[in-house]
């Protein structure tokens, strides 16, 4: 069984998809992550993110692993363990630049596509081009959305607690600024597959939102 799940930053995508995989016994794969470890590279080695050439050849250079249960997911870049390095809004917003090269899309959707089916009982994928290109034929596709003050919101309040935040309204200009990115460019833009189950979170509780997930599941078997 494969289960996309797309939507815009700060939707609740990775939390909810980890909770899916958990509750189903299927693997969970973070592709933003992947996104992530190749801009890691890219900002290591001050590659320029607009030459696409250079960006593809590293995306290619990029070992990435994902190993680990849904709770406890480990993020390896050529044998070392970036699971925390990649997390920080610079990455974020690299990776959401260099997302727009066509080469370093087609070799990690090509990798991510390999992962999915060779998972033994199936896999949960969060992303934002997984019901749309990725696997158009997925089992069941989700789109998780949320008013961008409430997306805002909570990634503030993740930050504060890690001890990150800056400000609200900083955070709210990166969220937009990476949602106009992702949703404008021109390779696989951030888009509803025309047969997603849409989900808008923004006044939902996280365990109604995994209810609302899991019997749109049980309508698909
Ligand atoms: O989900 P995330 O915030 O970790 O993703 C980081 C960036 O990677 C996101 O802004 C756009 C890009 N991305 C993508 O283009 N396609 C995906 N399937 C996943 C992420």
């Amino acid at each position: 069984m494969i289960i996309a799940i797309d939507g815009p930053s700060g939707a609740g995508k990775s939390t909810l998809g980890k909770m899916l995989a958990k509750r189903l016994g299927l693997l969970y794969l973070d592709t933003g992550a992947m996104y992530r470890a190749v801009a890691l590279l890219a900002i290591r080695e001050g590659i320029d993110a607009s030459d696409e050439e250079a960006m593809t050849r590293a995306a290619k250079r990029a070992e990435i692993r994902l190993s680990g249960e849904p709770g406890h997911l480990h993020v390896e870049l050529n044998g070392e363990d970036v699971t925390e390095a990649i997390r920080g809004e610079k990455v974020g917003q690299t990776a959401s630049v260099i997302s727009i090269v066509s080469g370093v899309r087609r070799f990690l959707v090509e990798r991510q596509r390999i992962l999915g089916k060779s998972a033994e009982h199936g896999a949960v994928l969060d992303g934002r081009d997984i019901g749309t290109v990725v696997f158009p034929d997925a089992d069941i596709k989700f789109f998780l959305t949320a008013k961008p003050e409430a997306r805002a919101r909570r990634r503030f309040e993740e930050d504060e607690r890690k001890g990150l935040a800056v400000s609200l309204e900083k955070t709210v200009r990166e969220i937009n600024l990476r949602d106009e990115r992702d949703s404008t460019r021109e390779d696989s833009p951030l888009r509803i597959a025309d047969d997603a189950l849409v989900i808008d979170t923004s006044e939902m509780e996280i365990e109604d939102v995994l209810n609302a997930m899991l019997a749109g599941v049980r309508g698909k078997q």
